[in-house]
């Protein structure tokens, strides 16, 4: 669970965060979506832990993983390496972080490039090494920013179908920030759909966890719907 109250971040003048409000249930699934620059890192920021904010309250169940855009792999270590060094914090190490690094690697299908390079790596590789070091923590939320941007549209299909089975079989607070309409309606229970410096809108997701979701007749209508949530204010209202 995680519950933001009155949060605003600031960067000098220009107001990123306003007064946010904000509760994510436990084990809930979010898709956050919203122009470019309109504050959807700043807030996996301020969810991690990693960006205090100006004002308000942060209450974080412990433990969190957030995969950056860039992934964050260290390119001097393997696949292998890459996963274990994240138990390292936890004060897990030795056997019982060899064990779950390899249940995890196994779980990914990474164990035949366990002991490549991450510039050895196809970009969906890559981004399941990200995956296994956040799911090797076995942290009660799990923040992604943007986690297919760099991937074709068929391996960003089977990243989204791992991502929810993951989220099945492994129960945490998932959220992911993406550009994606169609990505955010498959990976969002709910929906929360940003503007800078405003209370973001909340859409409910009724098709989620649907099998066979994109091909659902009611995919396309709801896509839609989230293009139009997404449409700036001032184009909807008409012109004096
Ligand atoms: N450390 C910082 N210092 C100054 N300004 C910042 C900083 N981080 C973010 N900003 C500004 O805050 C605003 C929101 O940035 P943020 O990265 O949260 O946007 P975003 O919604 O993630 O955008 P994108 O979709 O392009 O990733 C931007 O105008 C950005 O320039
Ligand atoms: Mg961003």
């Amino acid at each position: 669970m995680i519950r933001l109250e009155g949060v605003s971040v600031r960067f000098g003048s220009e107001v990123v965060l306003d007064e946010l409000n904000l509760t994510l249930e436990p084990q809930s699934a979010t898709a956050i979506i919203g122009v470019s620059g309109c504050g959807k890192t700043t807030l996996l920021k301020v969810m991690a832990g990693l960006l205090r904010p100006d004002q308000g309250r942060v209450s974080l169940e412990a433990g969190s993983s957030l995969i950056l855009q860039s992934l964050g792999l260290f390119p001097w270590k393997t696949v292998r390496d890459n996963v274990t060094v994240a138990l390292e914090p936890l004060g897990v190490i030795g056997v019982e972080a060899e064990r779950r690094t390899n249940e995890v690697l196994a779980e990914l299908g990474l164990t035949e490039v366990a002991g490549k390079f991450p510039g050895q790596l196809s970009g969906g590789q890559a981004q399941r090494t990200a995956i296994a070091r956040a799911l090797v923590r076995r942290s009660q939320l799990l923040l992604m920013d943007e986690p297919s941007a760099s991937l074709d549209a068929l391996t960003r299909e089977d990243f989204q179908d791992l991502v929810l089975q993951l989220h099945r079989t492994h129960p945490s607070t998932l959220v992911v920030v993406t550009h994606g309409i169609e990505e955010a309606v498959v990976l969002g229970q709910t929906i929360l759909v940003m503007t800078k410096a405003a209370q973001p809108r909340r859409l409910v997701n009724p098709l989620f966890g649907l099998p066979d979701l994109r091909s659902d007749p009611r995919f396309g209508p709801f896509c839609q719907l989230v293009r139009q949530a997404l449409l700036p204010v001032a184009a909807s209202v008409v012109p004096e």
